[in-house]
């Protein structure tokens, strides 16, 4: 029998199947992510090996650096993960890995090593789009969530908000037309100094600060757009200012009020689409839902609206493999498996 027909025959089989298990290997970025994950909704394992300490260095994500740490760990994670899991290889229904986007290097690592151990297994391969991913996170912190519901995605590369009618089906509602919310905690982390990566140190440090002592000025978009490179640019400016005119820098104060802005522009306009969407519920994603603050202002201002809100686990916000075992599952039930051609794709989009 031809491979892709003998792999489409186990794919009904797997449809029908009380239960299916899926091995998941996720390397967009700078973490070597792998889980188990029962029916898209229960995790089984989940070992995340993050390369955070090998990039500190540099101030950021070394491209080369990053592709060769998946190397050496892609196989350690996913015998970790199969080992919580309890189970061996053989066990395994079907196998997942992000495709895109990503960086190119450390995508093909993780794509390569699903495809050898998927032709090797003659199991059936889903390639998961890395937002999508994210998005999946939600269904396995919420057992009850469906859709149809509202999504606002907020990571290092993106910042989407999208409506989620059905599983895997996703429509654009605003998108950022500049920097992506992560990039830009990322980037005001950096004129305060603070270590890679920004965003969770800004979030610490701003628990201390004052959100008031710096107005950033909010800008113009249209519809439900978002756009952060002019308070960036805003925040530098005035970061300069009280650097020439000598003394410390209230970072605390600084971060406080940067982390404001952000967040009340990221919140005011998914909350004002879902009202003019009549979506009833809503939903984050990607690391920047993290953010304490946007987790307690998104929370406040869903309740004052009647809106149901849902944010993955803390744990579950940042890279990891669990997450593209959730989406794969749902593609796996569309009969959404890939071939051998399989390839990375850096700039593979959501919609
Ligand atoms: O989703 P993610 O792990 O990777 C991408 O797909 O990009 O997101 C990483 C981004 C980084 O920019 C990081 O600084 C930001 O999420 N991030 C946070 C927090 N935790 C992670 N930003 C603000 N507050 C946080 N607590
Ligand atoms: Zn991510």
């Amino acid at each position: 029998m031809e491979y892709h027909e003998e792999i489409m025959r186990k794919v009904s089989l797997l449809r029908e199947q009380e239960h299916v298990r899926i091995l998941s290997l996720e390397t967009s970025c700078d973490e070597t992510a792998a889980a188990v994950v029962e029916d898209g909704r229960r995790i089984l394992a989940n070992v995340v090996f993050s390369q955070i300490d090998l990039h500190a260095l540099y101030g950021g994500v070394v491209p080369e650096i990053a592709s060769r740490a998946h190397v050496e760990a892609c196989d350690r994670v996913v015998d970790e993960a199969l080992r919580q899991a309890g189970m061996e290889l053989g066990d395994v229904d079907a196998l997942a890995v992000t495709c895109g986007p990503g960086l190119v290097g450390a995508l093909l690592t993780g794509v390569s090593c699903m495809k050898g151990l998927a032709f090797a297994l003659r199991k059936p391969l889903i390639p998961v789009n890395h937002i999508e991913g994210h998005i999946s996170a939600n269904f396995l912190t919420h057992s009850d969530l469906k859709p149809p519901f509202l999504c606002l995605v907020v990571s290092g590369g993106h910042s989407h908000l999208v409506k989620v009618p059905d599983y895997g089906v996703y429509e654009l509602v605003g998108q950022t037309v500049d920097d992506a919310a992560g990039e830009a905690f990322d980037k005001a982390a950096r004129v305060l100094g603070l270590p890679y990566p920004g965003g969770p140190r800004i979030d610490e440090l701003a628990e201390e600060g004052n959100p008031e002592f710096l107005h950033l000025p909010r800008p113009h978009v249209s519809g439900y757009d978002y756009s952060f490179s002019g308070m960036k640019t805003a925040f530098l400016n005035a970061v300069n200012k009280m650097e020439m005119k000598g003394g410390p820098l209230p970072k605390a104060d600084l971060a406080a009020s940067f982390r404001h802005a952000v967040v009340s522009f990221l919140v005011d306009n998914a909350v004002r689409a879902a009202g003019d969407l009549h979506a009833g519920v809503m939903a984050m994603a990607g690391g920047v839902s993290a953010n304490r603050l946007l987790r307690r202002e998104m929370q406040k201002a869903c309740d004052a609206s009647g809106l149901l809100l849902y944010m993955p686990q803390v744990s579950l916000c940042t890279d990891n493999g669990a997450m593209i075992g959730s989406a794969a599952y749902y593609q796996l039930m569309k009969n959404e498996v890939a071939t051998l051609e399989l390839n990375a794709e850096p700039s593979l989009r959501l919609l």
